[in-house]
């Protein structure tokens, strides 16, 4: 049987541009909350952590996208994030981009790889 123990999620919880999924992983030692989300049908992750400022990003749990559904945006001052490679694209972020998170989807299912799933 696989081991599940770093399953995030199932593929089927994320669309194309919408909604993400918040987890935990243990990050140097610390629980540090990251995110995954779907942009072009590849599922990417990074720490949930502005460039800008180290808050998060969603201001509403699993909201990463902008309005139509294109960059990732921080809700604090409207940072604007390449969805794949998590490079700043424009706002305070001021070329500060996001710290990517190695994930695989395999078997219908969104799986943390390298690091800790902290549940
Ligand atoms: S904290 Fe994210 S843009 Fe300022």
């Amino acid at each position: 049987m696989a081991d599940d123990s770093n399953v995030i999620c199932a593929s089927g919880d994320l669309e194309d541009g919408g909604k993400g999924v918040r987890f935990n992983i243990d990050w140097k030692g610390q629980k540090t909350p990251a995110f995954v989300i779907r942009h072009k049908g590849v599922a990417y992750a990074f720490l949930n952590q502005c460039g800008h400022v180290p808050v998060e990003l969603d201001w509403q749990e699993g909201e990463f996208f902008d309005a139509e559904g294109v960059y990732l945006v921080c809700a604090t001052h409207g940072a604007l994030y390449d969805p794949a490679k998590g490079d700043c694209i424009g706002g305070r972020c001021n070329g500060r981009g996001l710290t990517p998170v190695p994930v695989e989807e395999c078997d219908s299912r969104i799986r943390l790889l390298k690091y800790q799933l902290i549940k």
